[in-house]
């Protein structure tokens, strides 16, 4: 995935809000290279500057410093032609939908096709294939008040298909969505995703979404990225506090768990938990308390965590880490202000 050319590269990118009770730093440092065909995710805290970023990479937000480059061109130096063609390969969906509840469907579909000089004819005929690939063909002619919220979501990513972007961005396009119907829409991100080739950008606040479609993350915090990688990398190894606190959100169980000498176990997709653990007692002939397990399917592999109070007796904690060192077994001691 590395390999392709990047769509979108952002340079030491930083953005400043100049507001009533001071200066806001919504960005600050960003250097994010966006391969074409990926499906990249943002993940961060309400706050952290995620709707930023995604309104610097379309230019709705201009940036205060750095570069936003768009297929090797940098938006900035660009003359204005130019950059309406550039918005309009960007496409985006958002959490409130934003589609015009006096049009149906098919109008509303229709708009930005309208805007961009094409015929009533063409358009509508371009919409009614769009309305397919969404999976809403029946859905034509209702107006949104008659749409639940995923059928509205699918009316709003056929629109924004509707200028043939080359980029999806969407800011947190599930998170006012029932897990069930997040995941549909996440199919339908995959599917344009493999089928159109179109690249992905996703923001949300839930690593859900993440596990789910992304195939490389950026962690924001307080206006910057503090980590970035393949998703299952993170997954297996998070090294920022906030991704820890992003994936482990149960880890606040431990908490409540006295004692000393935690250590947290990771499974990273080559085996199970089962025989680990018991065959980890038989060798290592000392008994571990199991505080707190936690295992994920990613992409049909089996990932997860799980966190152990090893034996007092330094001697019998150091079997059980020479056990896991020899079979490979990623595992790191934690104490409570990880957590
Ligand atoms: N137009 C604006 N004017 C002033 N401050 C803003 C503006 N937009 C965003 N911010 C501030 O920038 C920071 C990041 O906001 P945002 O990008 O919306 O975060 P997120 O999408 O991760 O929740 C916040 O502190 C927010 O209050
Ligand atoms: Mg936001």
């Amino acid at each position: 995935m590395n390999q392709t050319a990047p769509i979108i590269e952002l340079k030491d990118l930083r953005k400043t809000f100049i507001t009533k009770d001071g200066v806001v730093e919504a960005l600050n440092d960003i250097n994010v290279s966006i391969a074409k065909g990926e499906i990249f995710g943002i993940i961060g805290l309400s706050g952290a500057g995620k709707s930023t970023l995604v309104r610097c990479i379309n230019l709705l937000e201009q940036p205060t410093s750095g570069s936003v480059i768009f297929n090797g061109l940098n938006l900035e130096t660009m003359p204005n032609s130019d950059l309406l063609k550039v918005r309009q390969s960007m496409g985006m969906i958002f959490q409130q939908f934003n589609l015009l509840m006096q049009r149906n469907t098919i109008e509303n579909i229709c708009f930005p096709m309208e805007i961009a000089g094409m015929s009533k004819k063409q358009s509508r005929k371009r919409a009614f294939e769009l309305l397919d690939i969404v999976g809403l063909s029946d859905k034509a002619k209702a107006y949104p008040a008659q749409l639940s919220g995923g059928q509205k979501q699918r009316v709003a990513i056929a629109r924004a298909l509707a200028t043939n972007p080359e980029v999806l961005l969407c800011d947190e396009a599930t998170s006012a969505l029932d897990p069930t119907t997040t995941k549909s829409i996440l199919g339908l991100l995959k599917k344009i995703n493999k089928e159109l080739g179109i690249t992905v950008i996703i923001i949300t606040h839930e690593m859900n979404v993440i596990e789910e479609i992304c195939h490389r993350v950026a962690i924001m915090d307080q206006s910057r990225i503090v980590e970035m990688g393949d998703v299952e990398e993170i997954f297996i190894k998070p090294k920022s506090k906030i991704s820890r606190q992003l994936i482990f959100s149960d880890e606040t169980h431990i908490d409540t768990f006295v004692g000393e000498h935690k250590c947290r176990i990771i499974f990273d997709g080559r085996t199970s938990f089962e025989p680990i653990i018991s065959n980890m007692i038989l060798e290592c002939k000392t008994g571990v308390n199991i505080l707190f397990a936690d295992t994920k399917d990613i992409d049909g592999k089996a990932f997860g965590q799980m966190i152990i109070q090893l034996p007092d007796q330094e001697r019998n904690r150091n079997r059980i880490f020479s056990y896991l060192d020899s079979n490979n077994i990623p595992y790191e001691e934690v104490d409570d202000h990880v957590i």
